[in-house]
């Protein structure tokens, strides 16, 4: 049992969760992920660490609420316990000095994103932010992320906020020189960024984020394709050059189970309870 510390909202439908997780606290490093059940019935969801505090046994990671698991998780509040947390899986973020990095997020992705600018600030690189959201009120972590980086750009797709769309993003990769580029944030965002670095060839660093059911290698359900070779993203990854990434496989992977996963929501929502129950 991992009992919830604190809970806060972000934005309209997501949430960042602190539990009490000192095992998997001491090891955690950015980059890696965890997977927690609900309780007894629960499924099993992937969601990357966005902190942790080894003196205080916590972890923290942000979600969204985009279906069944996630908006129960959605209703649980400080004091409740989650049943089980695996982690830290996958591989680490590979920090060091690079020099200048350019470092995208994009939704609820921009929360891990934030440890790892730390991170790679404090290995003494000169950090370029740029985060996306749909619109202006989805837009999370902007003040802490402005605050760790030299520069700091805003995207919006409908322009409510900063940039609309990613289109300045050429004018920046082609005057700017980034030694490297970091994206978290939807397959769009992530396949967009790689499009633009490939050019002038700029290691473009992406975390895929596919399918899993036991994040230890022995399912097969995470496989993506980079560099033409088959990969298991929770052991392999989850961080991959995205210039080698077949992202409109993992498009259509992240959609197989797309109408269980809306009547599991549905369901839910209407007949096994929604957070008023809980209460
Ligand atoms: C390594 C890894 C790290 C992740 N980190 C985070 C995170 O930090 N925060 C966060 O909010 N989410 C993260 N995700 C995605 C998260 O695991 C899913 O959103 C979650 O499993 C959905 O469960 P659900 O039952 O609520 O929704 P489901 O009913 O399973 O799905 C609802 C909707 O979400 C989409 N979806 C489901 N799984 C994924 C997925 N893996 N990627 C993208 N879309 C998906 C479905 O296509 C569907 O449209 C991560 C996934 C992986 C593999
Ligand atoms: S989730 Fe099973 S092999 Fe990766």
């Amino acid at each position: 049992m991992h009992k919830i510390i604190a809970t806060k909202e972000l934005a309209p439908k997501i949430k960042l969760f602190q539990v009490h997780a000192p095992n998997i606290a001491a090891k955690a490093k950015p980059g890696q992920f965890i997977i927690l059940i609900l309780d007894e019935k629960g499924e099993r969801i992937p969601l990357t660490i966005a902190g942790f505090d080894d003196k205080k046994g916590t972890l923290s990671f942000a979600f969204n609420e985009v279906g069944k698991t996630t908006k129960q998780l959605g209703c649980y509040k400080e004091g409740d316990n989650i049943s089980s947390i695996v982690g830290p899986l996958g591989n680490p973020s590979e920090i060091r000095k690079f020099g200048h990095v350019l470092c995208v997020g994009g939704g609820v992705m921009i929360a891990p994103l934030c440890l790892q600018i730390r991170a790679l600030r404090e290995a003494g690189n000169k950090i370029t932010a740029v985060l996306g959201a749909r619109k202006e009120d989805l837009l999370i972590f902007e003040q802490e992320v402005k605050r760790i980086s030299n520069e700091f750009y805003v995207a919006t797709d409908d322009g409510s906020k900063g940039f609309e769309g990613l289109d300045f993003l050429k004018t920046l990769v082609r005057t700017k020189k980034f030694q490297r580029v970091v994206v978290m944030g939807p397959v769009v965002t992530m396949k967009a960024v790689s499009e633009i670095t490939k050019q002038y060839n700029i290691p473009t660093i992406v975390t895929l984020t596919p399918i899993m059911v036991d994040g230890m290698g022995m399912c097969g359900v995470c496989r993506v394709t980079v560099a033409n070779e088959t990969r298991f993203a929770c052991i392999d990854g989850p961080e991959f050059e995205g210039h080698q990434v077949d992202f409109e496989e993992l498009v259509n992977r992240q959609r197989m189970f797309l109408p269980e996963e809306r009547t599991s929501s549905l369901l839910w929502e209407h007949l096994e309870g929604a957070c008023h129950e809980k209460a």
